[in-house]
């Protein structure tokens, strides 16, 4: 497999030094490019780089994430659109498309030296406030933290324990052949 799928973890010690913006443009092309259902392309990424932004997005984080997030120089909310525009109906597959534009972005941070952490502990409500968007056509289903790899040394001890690259399941256990 190309190493750039073992390649990709998620840290949570980051370095404070902002993100040049040809950067984060350039994870956010890379996201664009995701395939989507009848390319509705459903996904919002909120981008908080400022001082202001960033105290906005931390305060929608349950403490244990914002703990080490705080250090993340760009913060992201993912949201996805409930329906699709054309018709109104459900989009049942935004959440299998935001899913495929968050890959996206992190495996492009990790060709740019850049490190990705999606975060699901997060109040829901908060992150929608903090968006500006309204819950009627707008869900928030991640936050990410995007940075560059920090001192795990400046990490409280039981998160830098588990500040190493993860396992996985054996293949035989995720496969059924049909
Ligand atoms: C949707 C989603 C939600 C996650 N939520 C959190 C979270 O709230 N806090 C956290 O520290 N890590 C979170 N993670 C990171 C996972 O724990 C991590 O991706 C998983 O253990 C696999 O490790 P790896 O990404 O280092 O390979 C989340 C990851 C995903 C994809």
């Amino acid at each position: 497999v190309d190493p750039i799928f073992p390649d990709r973890w998620s840290p949570r010690a980051f370095q404070p030094d902002p993100i040049p913006e040809p950067q984060i443009r350039s994870l956010l092309e890379a996201a664009r490019w995701a395939p989507s259902c009848y390319n509705e392309q459903p996904w919002l990424f909120c981008l908080a780089a400022t001082p202001d932004a960033r105290e906005r997005v931390l305060a929608a984080l349950v403490e244990r994430n914002r703990l080490w997030a705080r250090r993340a120089p760009l913060l992201i909310l993912l949201a996805a659109r409930r329906t699709f525009t054309a018709t109104g109906k459900l989009n049942r597959h935004a959440g299998f498309d935001a899913g495929a534009a968050w890959l996206s972005l992190a495996l492009q941070a990790r060709r740019l030296g850049l490190h990705a952490h999606a975060m699901a502990g997060f109040n829901q409500d908060r992150a929608l406030a903090a968006a500006g968007l309204d819950r009627t056509d707008w869900d928030i289903l991640a936050a990410i933290a995007v940075g560059r790899h920090g001192d795990p040394a400046d990490l409280p001890d039981d998160l830098r324990a588990l500040e190493t690259p993860n396992t996985r399941k054996p293949l035989a256990d995720i496969i059924r052949w049909l």
